[in-house]
């Protein structure tokens, strides 16, 4: 049966993962934390984003304490150059007509790539598809970013919480679990290899919609709300206003960065703005204040795992999706323990 899923877990070397928005990258140096390592990551100048293990292969040395020269980095500490693919160019200690241990490399992970505004990194061959959410390539959206947020948790129960809709009356009684009902109505889950989907219609009281005010439309409206998963920890909710139109699109993707902390990278698609940035500041706000409601009960969980084997907790017909995390996770583990290494 299936331990429970830990944010160091072995099998999640084998995932993308966020490590930082992509403008914070820069010619300088930066450290991030990922399942227990450290990672150094610069822009070469061509604007290309360099990551390797923040360890220097000589004395083990951070890093991401040197400096970025020509398109490599020199370590800190004795002055070892390396090249933009790892490989050491030059020992200072031993002059000019050194000559360099083949081992004298940076540990290089197995993938890089930037994709809505953030570096993706993949320690290990991913087993699980690139990130992607449904509003790529619609130039109708805008996009907003949350700041980054850390906090002590469990990456796995943090996707579940971010799943789950009938905690929406209880945690968020103070922003917008007041106007949710209680009933989860019906739906269905679709499962589609290492992601599935799920989207259900409900009735809302829509105070934000300007038309309801001026009499053009009534204050309860329909709204469809889809949920898209891809293993481990890349979430996306789309939300589509039935009656007012307009579509909000919330991303959310979850950073393992040791056993006991987690980084949330989230941002939010809007078609409904007109480019205001007043608009768009006010819906980032709203949702921090979301996510820390979120935060406030999962950062308080005694144990730091998700349950992957389904007799432990109990279900129901309202917990479909989050049942279906725990099998598709349970899937993506046994995929990654029989993954090649890097
Ligand atoms: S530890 Fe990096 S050069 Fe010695
Ligand atoms: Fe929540």
């Amino acid at each position: 049966m299936s331990q429970p899923l830990r944010n160091d877990d072995p099998s999640l070397r084998h995932a993308w993962h966020p490590l930082c928005r992509s403008s914070d990258v820069a010619t300088t140096p930066r450290s991030e934390g990922l399942l227990g390592e450290s990672w150094v990551l610069w822009r070469d100048p061509t604007g290309e984003v360099r990551a390797f293990r923040d360890q220097c292969p000589h004395r083990l040395a951070p890093l991401s304490l040197g400096q970025c020269e020509l398109s490599g980095i020199r370590c800190g500490y004795h002055g070892w150059r390396f090249d933009e693919s790892g490989q050491c160019v030059e020992i200072p200690a031993l002059g000019h007509d050194a000559v360099i241990p083949p081992r004298a490399r940076l540990s290089a992970p197995a993938g890089v790539m930037e994709s809505h505004g953030m570096v993706f990194l993949a320690p290990e061959t991913p087993v699980s598809p690139r990130p992607s959410l449904s509003v790529d390539g619609d130039t109708s959206f805008t996009r907003g970013d949350l700041p980054v947020l850390r906090s002590r948790a469990c990456a796995g129960l943090l996707a579940d919480n971010f799943l789950d809709v009938a905690h929406f009356p209880f945690v968020h009684a103070k922003t917008f679990g007041a106007d949710e009902e209680r009933e989860v109505p019906p739906y269905h889950v679709e499962r589609d290899g290492l992601t599935f989907s799920a989207s259900y219609e409900h009735d809302f009281a829509n105070r934000e919609d300007p038309a309801v005010a001026s009499g053009l439309r009534p204050l309860i409206q329909r709204r469809r709300l889809t949920y898209r998963y891809t293993a481990p920890f890349h979430l996306e909710l789309a939300i589509e206003f039935l009656d007012a139109g307009g579509t909000n699109v919330i991303g959310f993707f979850l950073t393992p960065e040791d056993g006991e902390t987690v980084r949330i990278y989230s941002s939010l698609w809007r078609d409904d703005l007109d480019g205001s940035s007043e608009r768009m500041q006010a819906a980032i706000d709203f949702e921090v204040e979301v996510v820390e409601e979120d935060l406030a009960l999962q950062s308080r969980y005694e144990g730091l795992s998700l349950p992957l084997d389904p007799t432990i907790e109990l279900h129901t017909r309202a917990d479909r999706t989050t049942l279906e995390l725990r099998r598709v996770l349970a899937d993506f583990v046994d995929l990654a323990s029989s993954a090649p290494h890097a």
